[in-house]
């Protein structure tokens, strides 16, 4: 068997990492190893070994997650990737093993993580959990339903001005939202605010907008310039857009819209119940595409539950199925915000995985029981599960990590 276990070092670190690495043009650089090391510390990328040579890596961010009317420590899974010589062999297996033991261990109740194919890990446990889509408002068919009043002042800013202003924003919109990770310095400087080599044809802008004299929107977007016979046919291509009230939304939206020789605006990871849906006057012009966003995982079932906020309602016992961490499995007694072991009868049996689409709010039991995925134990036993569980806005998880 393979022995899996934590990198002791940046070399087996790199190795680790170029397990996946080897899939993307380029590869990882020592530059981009380094700088990835600050937010994915070694001891958090487990490495596969056979006869002492890496075949597979498997890494976790350690962040924050929120949750519905709260936030929970939160494993990231990320970089995972079996080397094709190897593959097929029960390496991935492995990793996922260790590394959901080194997750219960280390006290995150959850794990989360973007799939390169929907078929991957859901014997692992994991269970879609929040909706992704990519929409394009074309320029002309970008008024709002109802005209947005000009407000406030939008200005670029540096980078290091963006480090200052756009945390707080960001921070205010994940109160409210659950999905979305928290950010540290690192992961602000790496992933957001640093200007890449590769993008220095079309650098991404930062605008931050000043409602009543106080920062409460940015944006963050690139420009791709094109004419067509006489015409511009740019895109803008928005990589994040947040206001920390819907007046602050709305307008930095318009703002966004409004630039000019844009052919049309481009959005990506945007959730079924973005604002713009309902702002603009033509939202079908937009052409969503909805997919699967990020899966979650619950590690530790009554820490994960008991960590977020319900509805009216309980108490209500489910009948869990964890194949993999097994001290999940069994029967647990949801009821005021608290999960405990029962004997009692269950009201509904599920895969640990389903529990984990259900969690933040994105899926609900009665779709869930469409989709042959829950079984109803007790009469009502699913529409007061949906009275429990179901949480507004729905997750949205902004970036791909
Ligand atoms: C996906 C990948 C990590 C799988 O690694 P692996 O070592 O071949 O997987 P394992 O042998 O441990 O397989 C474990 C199980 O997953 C299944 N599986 C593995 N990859 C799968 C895939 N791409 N699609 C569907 N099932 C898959 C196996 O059939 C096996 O199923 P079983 O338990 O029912 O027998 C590897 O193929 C890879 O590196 N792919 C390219 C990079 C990538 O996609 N990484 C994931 C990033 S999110």
């Amino acid at each position: 068997m393979f022995d899996v276990r934590a990198c002791a070092d940046q070399d087996e670190y790199g190795r680790a990492i170029g397990a996946i690495g080897q899939y993307f043009n380029p590869p990882p650089s020592e530059e981009f190893l380094e700088r990835f090391a600050h937010t994915l510390p070694h001891e958090r990328m487990h490495a596969a070994f056979e006869d002492g040579a890496i075949v597979g890596g498997a890494g976790a961010f350690p962040f924050e997650l929120s949750v519905p009317g709260g936030s929970l420590p939160c494993a990231g899974v990320t970089a995972v990737g079996v080397h094709p010589t190897h593959r097929r062999r029960g390496v991935l297996r492995s990793m996922m093993d260790t590394q959901l033991r080194d997750v219960h261990e280390r006290g995150e109740p959850i794990a989360a993580l973007w799939a390169s194919e929907e078929t991957i890990y859901g014997r692992f446990g994991y269970g879609i959990a929040a909706w992704a889509g990519e929409l394009s408002v074309p320029h002309e068919w970008d008024a709002f339903a109802a005209p947005l009043e000009a407000a406030g002042t939008a200005r670029f800013v540096t980078p290091e001005e963006a480090r200052e202003l756009f945390p707080p924003i960001y921070e205010a919109v994940r109160k409210r939202r659950p999905g979305m990770m928290s950010r540290s310095a690192e992961w602000w400087e790496g992933r957001h605010l640093r200007l890449p080599e590769e993008e220095t044809a079309a650098p991404r802008r930062f605008v931050v907008l000043e409602l009543d004299g106080e920062p409460q929107a940015y944006a963050v977007y690139r420009t791709h310039f094109a004419f067509d016979g006489g015409s511009a046919s740019s895109r803008l291509s928005l990589r994040e857009a947040f206001g920390a009230t819907p007046q602050a939304m709305a307008a930095i939206l318009r703002f966004v819209l409004d630039v000019d020789w844009m052919a049309a605006v481009e959005l990506a990871l945007v959730p079924p119940d973005h604002p713009l849906f309902l702002l603009l006057a033509t939202p079908r012009r937009m052409r969503y595409r909805m997919a699967d966003g990020l899966w979650v995982r619950l590690v530790d079932l009554p820490a994960a539950l008991g960590g977020r906020t319900y509805g009216e309602g309980g108490p209500l016992v489910l009948e869990v199925r964890d194949a993999i961490c097994d001290w999940n499995d069994g029967r647990w007694r949801l009821e005021g915000g608290a999960c405990e072991r029962t004997d009692a009868d269950a009201d509904l049996a599920l895969d640990v995985g389903t529990l984990g689409s259900a969690y933040l709010g994105a899926v609900s039991f009665a779709q869930l029981r469409e989709a042959l995925r829950v079984e109803e134990l007790r009469e009502g036993a699913i529409e007061r599960a949906d009275a429990l569980f179901a949480w507004h806005p729905l997750p949205w998880c902004p970036e791909i990590f």
